[in-house]
């Protein structure tokens, strides 16, 4: 299992994440393969895991791999945002919560829905198969301005205009049902010059596309306020991001909560805090910038390339 995903920042996450007590509850919020739970059930012997994921597929397998573990580990199998939406006043509160936000590699190697560029799969990239519009859908019926601004917004794509006007062409004739021809398509759309770099001229359309079926960065925005509402006093909150736009979310969600801290040139880490928020959980930031992966792990994992953290801890 190990070879589907490797965990990104690994170090860097346990380094962060402190749990406030021996023997308190993680919410491992996308647990994945459970790479990230393991780490810490191993490092913590007294913590308990509570692991959500939206997609069935992955949570059986990480039920597997965390079966010995036994009643330290717990599942949700859910988005995000509804499990923090969900949080009552009686549950148990986290001292430990990570985000680590995407797909894994498993989506792109085996899950066979669209996610990857290779396969002749169905173009459909839900995490969670049973509910939402599959990608075929909105790639067929969606108008080519609302396609271009799904490919500006979420991919970035600078041929985002020409790929939507190609797609709607195409679909004309036979509808877009897989990802190999979506890929094949907006290859052949790009200008010349663009059509065989490094990276595939499809890979920012098929993230775009991802981004928009699983509405990702509303999942983000939401469930990152009530993540922190919910951590245990001194409770510790991670979240890795993979692109600028997930990035930029969890940096304002932890700024606006963050605690100014009263100068003091010889003992930074002592300074009094201001609390800045009324009402709400104030956060001690903890990674002023976020922690990139070293060479080491880029080189040994080169999709951790753009991965960044950023760790906040309850100042209550
Ligand atoms: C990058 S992988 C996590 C890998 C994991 N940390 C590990 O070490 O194996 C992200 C996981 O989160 C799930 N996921 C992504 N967005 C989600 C959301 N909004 N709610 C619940 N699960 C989500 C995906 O299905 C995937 O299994």
């Amino acid at each position: 299992m190990e070879a589907f995903h490797v965990p990104v920042l690994l170090r860097e996450t346990l380094e962060y994440l402190v749990p406030p007590g021996p023997d308190c509850l993680m919410v491992d919020a996308t647990q994945g393969l459970a790479g990230h739970s393991t780490a810490f059930l191993d490092r913590y012997p007294g913590l308990r895991v509570l692991g959500v994921d939206a997609d069935p597929e992955m949570q059986a397998m990480a039920r597997e791999r965390l079966a010995p573990y036994g009643d330290r580990v717990s599942f949700r199998r859910c988005f995000f945002d509804e499990f923090f939406g969900d949080f009552r006043a009686d549950d148990e509160r986290p001292g430990v919560v990570l985000f680590d936000f995407g797909v894994s590699m498993y989506h792109f190697r085996e899950a066979k829905r669209g996610f990857s560029m290779q396969g002749e799969e169905a173009l459909d990239m839900r995490l969670d198969p049973s509910t939402g519009r599959p990608a075929s859908d909105l790639v067929n019926e969606m108008d080519a301005r609302g396609l271009a601004r799904i490919l500006e917004d979420y991919g970035e794509e600078p041929f985002a205009w020409r790929i939507a006007q190609a797609i709607e062409r195409e679909r004309r004739v036979v509808p877009i049902d897989s990802a190999r021809r979506l890929a094949e398509l907006v290859r052949a759309a790009v200008p010349p010059k663009a059509r065989y770099g490094r990276t595939h001229p499809a890979t920012r359309t098929f993230q775009a596309l991802r981004i928009a079926v699983n509405d990702e960065l509303g999942r983000i925005a939401r469930a990152l306020d009530a993540a922190i509402e919910s951590l245990a006093p001194g409770g510790v909150i991670g979240a890795i991001s993979f692109h600028s736009l997930e990035d930029r979310i969890v940096k304002l969600a932890f700024r606006e909560r963050a605690e100014k801290r009263a100068r003091n040139r010889y003992r930074k880490d002592e300074a009094e805090p201001i609390p800045r928020t009324e009402g709400r959980r104030s956060l001690v930031i903890l990674t002023p910038k976020p922690v990139e992966p070293g060479n080491d792990e880029v080189e040994a994992n080169p999709a951790s390339r753009s991965a960044k953290l950023r760790a906040a801890r309850a100042a209550d």
